[in-house]
Protein backbone atom coordinates (compact mmCIF):
# COMPACT_ATOMS: atom_id res chain seq x y z
CA UNK A 1 0.00 0.00 0.00
CA UNK A 2 1.62 3.42 -1.04
CA UNK A 3 -0.15 6.72 0.10
CA UNK A 4 1.23 9.76 -2.43
CA UNK A 5 1.20 13.36 -0.35
CA UNK A 6 1.30 15.71 -4.08
CA UNK A 7 1.83 19.33 -3.64
CA UNK A 8 -1.26 21.37 -3.73
CA UNK A 9 -1.69 22.66 -7.42
CA UNK A 10 -4.76 24.65 -6.42
CA UNK A 11 -4.37 28.19 -6.62
CA UNK A 12 -3.36 29.95 -3.84
CA UNK A 13 -3.02 27.04 -1.32
CA UNK A 14 -0.09 26.76 0.74
CA UNK A 15 -0.99 24.11 2.76
CA UNK A 16 -0.23 20.74 2.52
CA UNK A 17 -2.50 17.38 3.29
CA UNK A 18 0.05 15.32 5.59
CA UNK A 19 3.32 16.98 7.93
CA UNK A 20 5.86 14.49 8.70
CA UNK A 21 4.97 13.77 12.12
CA UNK A 22 2.22 11.87 10.34
CA UNK A 23 3.55 10.31 7.82
CA UNK A 24 5.65 8.81 10.54
CA UNK A 25 2.98 7.02 11.68
CA UNK A 26 1.79 5.78 8.33
CA UNK A 27 5.22 4.54 8.16
CA UNK A 28 5.01 2.49 11.49
CA UNK A 29 1.99 0.81 10.23
CA UNK A 30 3.94 -1.01 7.52
CA UNK A 31 2.13 2.19 5.01
CA UNK A 32 4.47 3.55 2.12
CA UNK A 33 4.52 7.12 1.62
CA UNK A 34 5.74 9.21 -1.21
CA UNK A 35 5.63 13.08 -0.98
CA UNK A 36 6.26 15.38 -3.60
CA UNK A 37 9.08 17.44 -3.42
CA UNK A 38 8.49 20.89 -2.16
CA UNK A 39 4.87 19.68 -1.11
CA UNK A 40 5.15 21.38 2.60
CA UNK A 41 7.38 24.10 1.88
CA UNK A 42 4.76 26.60 2.00
CA UNK A 43 3.87 25.32 5.22
CA UNK A 44 7.56 25.06 6.28
CA UNK A 45 7.68 21.38 6.35
CA UNK A 46 10.92 20.72 4.57
CA UNK A 47 11.71 17.78 2.20
CA UNK A 48 14.56 16.41 4.89
CA UNK A 49 11.72 16.04 7.53
CA UNK A 50 9.81 14.34 5.48
CA UNK A 51 12.42 12.02 4.38
CA UNK A 52 13.58 11.47 7.89
CA UNK A 53 9.86 10.61 8.92
CA UNK A 54 10.53 8.11 6.51
CA UNK A 55 9.30 9.22 3.09
CA UNK A 56 10.30 8.90 -0.38
CA UNK A 57 10.61 12.30 -2.24
CA UNK A 58 9.51 11.96 -5.78
CA UNK A 59 10.27 15.20 -8.07
CA UNK A 60 7.14 14.67 -10.43
CA UNK A 61 4.04 15.51 -9.76
CA UNK A 62 2.52 13.29 -12.33
CA UNK A 63 4.55 9.90 -11.35
CA UNK A 64 3.88 10.87 -7.92
CA UNK A 65 -0.25 10.67 -8.72
CA UNK A 66 0.16 7.97 -10.92
CA UNK A 67 2.43 5.47 -8.91
CA UNK A 68 0.04 5.86 -5.65
CA UNK A 69 -2.51 3.49 -4.03
CA UNK A 70 -4.00 6.05 -2.00
CA UNK A 71 -3.44 10.63 -2.54
CA UNK A 72 -4.34 12.25 0.31
CA UNK A 73 -4.58 15.92 -0.50
CA UNK A 74 -6.76 19.25 0.59
CA UNK A 75 -7.98 20.70 -2.09
CA UNK A 76 -10.09 18.90 -4.84
CA UNK A 77 -7.63 17.78 -8.16
CA UNK A 78 -8.25 19.19 -11.16
CA UNK A 79 -9.51 17.24 -14.19
CA UNK A 80 -5.89 16.47 -15.50
CA UNK A 81 -4.75 15.22 -11.80
CA UNK A 82 -7.53 13.02 -12.47
CA UNK A 83 -6.31 11.61 -15.46
CA UNK A 84 -3.49 10.83 -14.09
CA UNK A 85 -4.10 8.98 -11.06
CA UNK A 86 -3.95 5.46 -11.45
CA UNK A 87 -7.64 3.47 -12.09
CA UNK A 88 -9.09 2.08 -9.18
CA UNK A 89 -6.83 4.04 -6.39
CA UNK A 90 -8.30 6.26 -3.73
CA UNK A 91 -8.14 9.39 -2.96
CA UNK A 92 -9.35 11.67 0.07
CA UNK A 93 -9.48 15.18 0.08
CA UNK A 94 -11.80 18.14 0.39
CA UNK A 95 -14.80 17.34 -2.68
CA UNK A 96 -17.33 19.96 -2.01
CA UNK A 97 -19.40 16.87 -3.70
CA UNK A 98 -22.51 19.42 -3.40
CA UNK A 99 -21.30 21.81 -5.98
CA UNK A 100 -18.57 19.60 -8.40
CA UNK A 101 -20.95 16.75 -9.90
CA UNK A 102 -18.40 17.09 -12.73
CA UNK A 103 -15.74 16.25 -11.12
CA UNK A 104 -17.18 13.74 -8.99
CA UNK A 105 -18.54 11.70 -12.99
CA UNK A 106 -14.94 11.79 -13.61
CA UNK A 107 -13.28 10.56 -10.67
CA UNK A 108 -16.02 7.31 -10.97
CA UNK A 109 -15.03 7.21 -14.42
CA UNK A 110 -11.51 6.80 -13.48
CA UNK A 111 -13.31 3.99 -11.37
CA UNK A 112 -11.38 5.64 -7.99
CA UNK A 113 -12.66 5.51 -4.42
CA UNK A 114 -13.43 8.76 -3.60
CA UNK A 115 -13.79 10.47 0.41
CA UNK A 116 -14.43 13.65 0.69
CA UNK A 117 -13.25 15.25 3.95
CA UNK A 118 -16.71 17.42 4.53
CA UNK A 119 -18.76 14.09 4.65
CA UNK A 120 -16.75 12.66 8.11
CA UNK A 121 -20.31 12.43 9.97
CA UNK A 122 -20.13 14.24 13.05
CA UNK A 123 -19.97 11.57 15.46
CA UNK A 124 -18.10 11.20 18.54
CA UNK A 125 -16.06 8.42 17.30
CA UNK A 126 -14.71 10.47 14.13
CA UNK A 127 -14.22 13.44 15.98
CA UNK A 128 -10.26 13.36 15.59
CA UNK A 129 -11.14 13.18 11.79
CA UNK A 130 -13.29 16.07 11.25
CA UNK A 131 -11.27 18.81 9.18
CA UNK A 132 -14.36 20.99 8.60
CA UNK A 133 -14.25 21.75 12.52
CA UNK A 134 -10.36 22.23 12.39
CA UNK A 135 -10.34 24.62 9.17
CA UNK A 136 -13.50 26.78 10.96
CA UNK A 137 -11.49 26.86 14.47
CA UNK A 138 -8.21 28.45 12.18
CA UNK A 139 -10.83 30.54 9.97
CA UNK A 140 -12.50 31.93 13.36
CA UNK A 141 -8.92 33.06 14.68
CA UNK A 142 -7.73 34.52 11.84
CA UNK A 143 -11.22 36.48 10.67
CA UNK A 144 -10.72 38.44 13.88
CA UNK A 145 -6.90 39.45 12.77
CA UNK A 146 -8.17 40.53 9.17
CA UNK A 147 -10.55 42.51 10.40
CA UNK A 148 -8.18 44.01 13.46
CA UNK A 149 -6.25 45.10 10.40
CA UNK A 150 -8.30 46.43 8.23
CA UNK A 151 -9.74 48.67 11.18
CA UNK A 152 -8.37 51.77 11.72
CA UNK A 153 -8.43 51.84 15.43
CA UNK A 154 -7.57 49.56 18.64
CA UNK A 155 -9.16 47.19 20.17
CA UNK A 156 -8.47 46.70 24.01
CA UNK A 157 -9.07 49.98 26.04
CA UNK A 158 -6.12 52.26 27.08
CA UNK A 159 -6.29 54.54 29.53
CA UNK A 160 -2.83 56.58 28.70
CA UNK A 161 -1.71 59.98 29.27
CA UNK A 162 -2.61 61.22 25.28
CA UNK A 163 -6.36 60.02 26.60
CA UNK A 164 -8.40 57.63 26.76
CA UNK A 165 -9.10 55.32 24.08
CA UNK A 166 -12.86 53.05 23.91
CA UNK A 167 -12.51 49.72 23.17
CA UNK A 168 -13.85 48.64 19.87
CA UNK A 169 -17.33 46.66 20.23
CA UNK A 170 -17.61 43.43 18.15
CA UNK A 171 -20.20 41.35 16.84
CA UNK A 172 -20.19 37.90 16.32
CA UNK A 173 -23.26 36.35 13.91
CA UNK A 174 -23.25 32.49 14.12
CA UNK A 175 -21.62 30.81 17.13
CA UNK A 176 -20.88 27.25 15.82
CA UNK A 177 -17.23 26.26 15.98
CA UNK A 178 -15.76 29.30 14.24
CA UNK A 179 -18.08 31.83 15.87
CA UNK A 180 -16.54 30.36 19.20
CA UNK A 181 -12.94 31.03 18.01
CA UNK A 182 -13.58 34.72 16.61
CA UNK A 183 -15.45 35.48 19.90
CA UNK A 184 -12.41 34.20 21.89
CA UNK A 185 -10.24 35.90 19.48
CA UNK A 186 -11.40 39.07 19.80
CA UNK A 187 -12.08 38.76 23.64
CA UNK A 188 -8.17 38.30 23.69
CA UNK A 189 -7.37 41.36 21.62
CA UNK A 190 -9.72 43.41 24.40
CA UNK A 191 -13.13 43.90 22.70
CA UNK A 192 -16.15 44.19 23.93
CA UNK A 193 -17.65 40.86 22.29
CA UNK A 194 -21.68 40.26 21.31
CA UNK A 195 -22.97 36.92 19.85
CA UNK A 196 -25.59 36.42 18.23
CA UNK A 197 -26.81 32.55 17.31
CA UNK A 198 -30.72 31.27 16.38
CA UNK A 199 -29.69 28.03 18.29
CA UNK A 200 -30.62 29.10 22.14
CA UNK A 201 -28.40 26.09 23.49
CA UNK A 202 -24.96 28.42 22.60
CA UNK A 203 -25.61 30.77 25.36
CA UNK A 204 -23.73 28.73 27.81
CA UNK A 205 -20.52 28.34 25.17
CA UNK A 206 -20.70 32.54 24.04
CA UNK A 207 -20.90 33.49 27.68
CA UNK A 208 -18.32 31.53 29.12
CA UNK A 209 -15.94 32.75 26.54
CA UNK A 210 -16.63 36.50 28.18
CA UNK A 211 -18.88 37.30 25.64
CA UNK A 212 -22.60 38.83 25.63
CA UNK A 213 -25.60 36.40 23.98
CA UNK A 214 -28.19 38.48 21.99
CA UNK A 215 -30.96 36.25 22.28
CA UNK A 216 -33.93 35.73 19.91
CA UNK A 217 -37.04 34.55 21.49
CA UNK A 218 -37.24 31.34 19.22
CA UNK A 219 -37.41 27.81 20.90
CA UNK A 220 -35.06 25.04 20.75
CA UNK A 221 -37.53 22.74 19.04
CA UNK A 222 -37.73 25.87 15.92
CA UNK A 223 -34.08 26.51 15.99
CA UNK A 224 -32.55 23.43 15.88
CA UNK A 225 -32.99 19.73 14.43
CA UNK A 226 -32.41 16.75 15.84
CA UNK A 227 -28.68 16.36 14.95
CA UNK A 228 -28.81 19.85 16.36
CA UNK A 229 -27.90 21.70 13.32
CA UNK A 230 -29.73 24.83 12.45
CA UNK A 231 -32.88 24.76 10.71
CA UNK A 232 -34.10 27.59 8.86
CA UNK A 233 -36.07 29.99 10.72
CA UNK A 234 -39.99 31.12 9.63
CA UNK A 235 -40.65 34.11 7.97
CA UNK A 236 -41.58 36.03 11.12
CA UNK A 237 -38.86 34.99 12.95
CA UNK A 238 -36.38 36.06 10.45
CA UNK A 239 -37.76 39.55 10.33
CA UNK A 240 -37.38 39.66 14.12
CA UNK A 241 -33.71 38.37 13.60
CA UNK A 242 -32.84 40.92 10.88
CA UNK A 243 -34.61 43.86 13.06
CA UNK A 244 -32.74 42.57 15.93
CA UNK A 245 -29.24 42.84 13.86
CA UNK A 246 -29.96 46.03 12.59
CA UNK A 247 -30.57 47.46 16.39
CA UNK A 248 -26.93 46.00 17.13
CA UNK A 249 -25.16 47.31 14.03
CA UNK A 250 -25.47 50.65 14.61
CA UNK A 251 -23.00 50.52 17.61
CA UNK A 252 -20.56 47.99 16.78
CA UNK A 253 -17.27 48.19 15.12
CA UNK A 254 -16.45 44.48 13.75
CA UNK A 255 -18.50 42.03 12.60
CA UNK A 256 -17.29 38.54 12.04
CA UNK A 257 -20.55 36.60 10.04
CA UNK A 258 -20.10 32.44 10.29
CA UNK A 259 -24.02 31.84 10.28
CA UNK A 260 -24.50 28.69 8.35
CA UNK A 261 -27.72 25.60 7.63
CA UNK A 262 -25.56 22.82 5.96
CA UNK A 263 -27.15 21.82 2.34
CA UNK A 264 -28.23 25.70 2.24
CA UNK A 265 -27.12 28.88 0.87
CA UNK A 266 -25.69 31.41 3.68
CA UNK A 267 -28.55 32.92 5.12
CA UNK A 268 -28.60 36.96 4.39
CA UNK A 269 -28.46 38.37 7.67
CA UNK A 270 -27.31 42.06 6.72
CA UNK A 271 -28.75 44.04 4.29
CA UNK A 272 -27.41 47.24 2.06
CA UNK A 273 -29.58 48.96 4.66
CA UNK A 274 -28.29 48.06 7.17
CA UNK A 275 -24.50 48.57 6.44
CA UNK A 276 -25.77 52.10 5.08
CA UNK A 277 -26.71 52.48 8.77
CA UNK A 278 -23.41 51.57 10.45
CA UNK A 279 -20.59 53.49 11.61
CA UNK A 280 -17.52 54.69 9.20
CA UNK A 281 -14.57 53.04 9.43
CA UNK A 282 -16.40 49.40 10.88
CA UNK A 283 -15.62 46.39 9.09
CA UNK A 284 -17.40 43.30 8.61
CA UNK A 285 -15.69 39.85 7.96
CA UNK A 286 -18.04 37.54 6.17
CA UNK A 287 -16.78 33.34 6.53
CA UNK A 288 -19.58 32.89 4.54
CA UNK A 289 -18.78 34.33 1.28
CA UNK A 290 -18.45 31.37 -0.85
CA UNK A 291 -21.31 29.50 -0.12
CA UNK A 292 -23.12 33.62 -0.85
CA UNK A 293 -22.59 35.84 2.04
CA UNK A 294 -24.50 36.63 5.50
CA UNK A 295 -23.37 40.20 4.10
CA UNK A 296 -25.33 41.33 1.08
CA UNK A 297 -22.53 43.38 -0.21
CA UNK A 298 -19.82 40.70 0.27
CA UNK A 299 -17.78 39.71 -2.78
CA UNK A 300 -15.47 36.11 -2.40
CA UNK A 301 -12.24 36.49 -2.66
CA UNK A 302 -12.41 40.45 -2.62
CA UNK A 303 -12.32 43.13 -0.51
CA UNK A 304 -14.84 45.47 -0.94
CA UNK A 305 -15.39 49.26 0.47
CA UNK A 306 -18.71 50.59 0.59
CA UNK A 307 -20.77 52.98 2.61
CA UNK A 308 -17.57 53.62 4.77
CA UNK A 309 -17.88 49.64 5.78
CA UNK A 310 -14.66 47.45 4.98
CA UNK A 311 -16.41 43.88 3.98
CA UNK A 312 -13.65 41.25 3.70
CA UNK A 313 -14.83 38.13 1.92
CA UNK A 314 -11.62 36.33 2.03
CA UNK A 315 -12.31 32.56 0.88
CA UNK A 316 -9.31 30.80 1.80
CA UNK A 317 -8.51 31.98 5.46
CA UNK A 318 -6.70 28.33 6.80
CA UNK A 319 -4.48 28.80 3.94
CA UNK A 320 -3.01 32.17 5.50
CA UNK A 321 -2.23 29.85 8.30
CA UNK A 322 -0.58 27.05 6.81
CA UNK A 323 1.38 25.66 9.38
CA UNK A 324 -1.33 25.04 11.77
CA UNK A 325 -3.58 24.28 9.63
CA UNK A 326 -2.07 21.73 7.69
CA UNK A 327 -0.86 20.44 11.23
CA UNK A 328 -4.23 19.80 12.23
CA UNK A 329 -5.52 18.56 8.77
CA UNK A 330 -2.78 16.24 8.95
CA UNK A 331 -3.68 14.75 12.06
CA UNK A 332 -7.67 14.60 10.81
CA UNK A 333 -6.77 12.56 7.49
CA UNK A 334 -4.23 10.82 9.37
CA UNK A 335 -6.61 9.89 11.65
CA UNK A 336 -9.11 8.54 9.10
CA UNK A 337 -6.37 6.70 6.45
CA UNK A 338 -5.34 4.72 9.76
CA UNK A 339 -8.88 3.89 10.67
CA UNK A 340 -9.30 2.65 6.90
CA UNK A 341 -6.36 0.90 6.36
CA UNK A 342 -5.87 -2.61 7.93
CA UNK A 343 -2.94 -5.02 7.55
CA UNK A 344 -4.09 -6.40 4.13
CA UNK A 345 -4.03 -2.42 2.40
CA UNK A 346 -7.42 -0.54 2.60
CA UNK A 347 -11.00 -2.17 3.21
CA UNK A 348 -13.63 -0.50 2.90
CA UNK A 349 -16.67 -1.93 5.25
CA UNK A 350 -19.90 -0.04 4.45
CA UNK A 351 -21.45 -1.07 7.56
CA UNK A 352 -19.19 1.55 9.40
CA UNK A 353 -20.47 4.93 9.14
CA UNK A 354 -17.44 6.30 8.82
CA UNK A 355 -16.62 4.34 5.52
CA UNK A 356 -20.45 4.90 4.99
CA UNK A 357 -20.15 8.45 5.56
CA UNK A 358 -17.07 9.24 3.77
CA UNK A 359 -17.21 7.23 0.79
CA UNK A 360 -18.50 9.53 -2.29
CA UNK A 361 -17.39 7.55 -5.46
CA UNK A 362 -16.23 3.66 -5.99
CA UNK A 363 -16.20 0.83 -8.05
CA UNK A 364 -17.09 3.36 -10.97
CA UNK A 365 -20.10 5.01 -9.58
CA UNK A 366 -21.44 7.84 -7.25
CA UNK A 367 -22.64 5.92 -4.66
CA UNK A 368 -23.06 8.62 -1.84
CA UNK A 369 -27.24 8.58 -1.07
CA UNK A 370 -26.70 12.03 -0.06
CA UNK A 371 -25.49 13.16 -3.27
CA UNK A 372 -28.07 10.64 -5.39
CA UNK A 373 -31.06 12.79 -3.94
CA UNK A 374 -32.03 9.73 -1.37
P1 LIG B 1 -21.18 25.64 12.15
O1 LIG B 1 -22.26 24.87 11.47
O2 LIG B 1 -20.40 25.05 13.24
O3 LIG B 1 -21.76 27.05 12.67
C1 LIG B 1 -22.69 27.82 11.99
C2 LIG B 1 -23.56 28.50 13.01
O4 LIG B 1 -24.48 29.37 12.34
C3 LIG B 1 -24.44 27.52 13.84
O5 LIG B 1 -24.17 27.70 15.20
C4 LIG B 1 -25.87 27.92 13.48
O6 LIG B 1 -26.77 27.75 14.54
C5 LIG B 1 -25.70 29.36 13.10
N1 LIG B 1 -26.80 29.91 12.29
C6 LIG B 1 -27.51 29.30 11.30
N2 LIG B 1 -28.45 30.14 10.84
C7 LIG B 1 -28.32 31.30 11.53
C8 LIG B 1 -29.00 32.53 11.48
N3 LIG B 1 -30.01 32.75 10.65
N4 LIG B 1 -28.60 33.49 12.35
C9 LIG B 1 -27.58 33.29 13.23
N5 LIG B 1 -26.90 32.14 13.31
C10 LIG B 1 -27.27 31.15 12.47
O7 LIG B 1 -20.21 26.14 10.96
P2 LIG B 1 -18.66 26.52 11.06
O8 LIG B 1 -17.87 25.29 10.89
O9 LIG B 1 -18.46 27.39 12.25
O10 LIG B 1 -18.48 27.41 9.74
C11 LIG B 1 -19.08 28.69 9.67
C12 LIG B 1 -18.91 29.30 8.28
O11 LIG B 1 -17.52 29.56 8.03
C13 LIG B 1 -19.40 28.41 7.14
O12 LIG B 1 -20.08 29.20 6.18
C14 LIG B 1 -18.12 27.86 6.55
O13 LIG B 1 -18.25 27.48 5.21
C15 LIG B 1 -17.22 29.06 6.73
N6 LIG B 1 -15.79 28.80 6.67
C16 LIG B 1 -15.09 29.68 5.91
C17 LIG B 1 -13.75 29.55 5.77
C18 LIG B 1 -13.02 30.57 4.95
O14 LIG B 1 -11.83 30.40 4.75
N7 LIG B 1 -13.69 31.62 4.51
C19 LIG B 1 -13.02 28.42 6.37
C20 LIG B 1 -13.85 27.57 7.23
C21 LIG B 1 -15.20 27.77 7.35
Amino acid sequence: MKVGIPKESFPGESRVAVIPETVKQFVERGIKVSVEAGAGALADFVDAQYKEAGAGIEKSHDKLLAGSDMVLMIQRPSDKEVAKMRQGAALITFLQPFSNPGLLKKLAARKISAMSMEMVPRISRAQNMDALSSMATVAGYKAVLLAANAFHRFFPMFMTAAGTIAPARALVLGAGVAGLQAIATAKRLGAIVEAFDTRPVVKEQVESLGARFVALDVSQEEAEDQGGYAKQLSADHYKKELELIAGRLTRTDIVITTAQIPGKPAPLLITEKMVKQMKTGSVVVDLAAESGGNCALTQAGKTVVKHGVTMIGTTNLPGMMPVHASQMYSKNIGNLVLHLVGEDGLTLNFDDPITAGVVVTHGGKLIHPALMGG
